[in-house]
């Protein structure tokens, strides 16, 4: 594995990543506006990178663009990896590890989820402030290499409190609502039924996706601070339960790309 991370870490550092200082994964649905803002981008290919591996969602175009947001160097992926795909979740979270190897010191996430707070309406935003991993997995089984981090990593503090706030100050100054929760990530690829979604909510879950919490494991493993942002795409509530499919979880994203693009721009200026 490590030989991997190294090989494709010095491919992207030959072609020309240096030393960029902001982290982006961009979500289903939520890749276009905030790639726009990215000032003279190098565009890579996933499949042109050694053992990285390819985006087969639609909507997930795999690619990185690194360039300047704000002054700042930024890579961004342009579509993620999903357990479900078929992929370990050490394929799924290798790209976190050769963005920190790469420099990175500030990681931003975003994802499509499923709202199960029946205080909340699709198309807001949620920040993550803490998570329950219910994939069957996890991407640091197996041997530890301690030049990463350590064995038993804490999680008391899995999302950076300092990008919060700062996540939390820049919605309330732009009047942007920004709820506040617990994500849930399940293995997927189907839609949970309706008596999962009670359970869900019941242990304390305010939003279910199926990404986004192995890179979180990851970049507390490295000692990298990261947030994530949930765009609620669906309500979930068990006792009124509508069918939902993609495209409309895309449309909704989507609507909500607008607020979160300005929320991770404006973070980043501030950083
Ligand atoms: N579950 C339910 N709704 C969703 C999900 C999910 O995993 N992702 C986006 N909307």
């Amino acid at each position: 594995m490590i030989r991997e991370i190294k090989e494709a870490t010095d491919f992207l550092y030959k072609r020309g990543i240096e030393a960029p200082e902001v982290g982006v994964i961009l979500g289903t649905g939520l890749g276009n506006l905030f790639v726009k803002e990215i000032k003279k981008p190098l565009i890579i290919n996933y499949n042109s990178i050694p053992h990285f591996p390819i985006s087969t969602v639609e909507y997930h175009k795999g690619q990185l663009i690194y360039g300047e947001v704000k002054g700042k160097k930024v890579l961004a992926m342009q579509g993620r990896f999903h357990y479900y795909e078929g992929y370990s979740l050490q394929q799924v979270t290798l790209p976190v590890r050769v963005m920190k190897l790469l420099g990175v010191q500030h990681l931003l996430i975003s994802n499509a989820a499923g709202n199960l707070n029946p205080d909340w309406k699709k198309g807001q935003l949620m920040l993550i402030d803490d998570h329950i991993n219910l994939l069957p997995d996890n991407p640091l089984r197996g041997e530890n290499y301690e030049i990463f981090g350590p064995r038993f990593p804490d999680m008391s503090e899995p999302y950076a409190l300092s990008l919060n706030k700062k996540l939390k100050q820049i919605a309330k100054a732009k009047k942007i609502k920004l709820n506040e929760g617990v994500y849930t990530a399940v293995m997927g690829p189907n839609l949970e039924t309706r008596a999962e979604y009670r359970f869900l909510r019941r242990i304390g879950s305010d939003a279910v996706g199926m990404s986004t919490v192995p890179e979180v494991i990851v970049a507390n493993h490295m000692g990298l601070p990261c947030c994530a942002v949930s765009v609620l795409t669906d309500d979930c509530d068990p006792d009124n339960l509508k069918p939902v499919n993609l495209k409309e979880i895309v449309k909704v994203a989507g609507k909500a790309e607008p607020k979160l693009t300005e929320l991770y721009v404006t973070l980043i200026n501030a950083i």
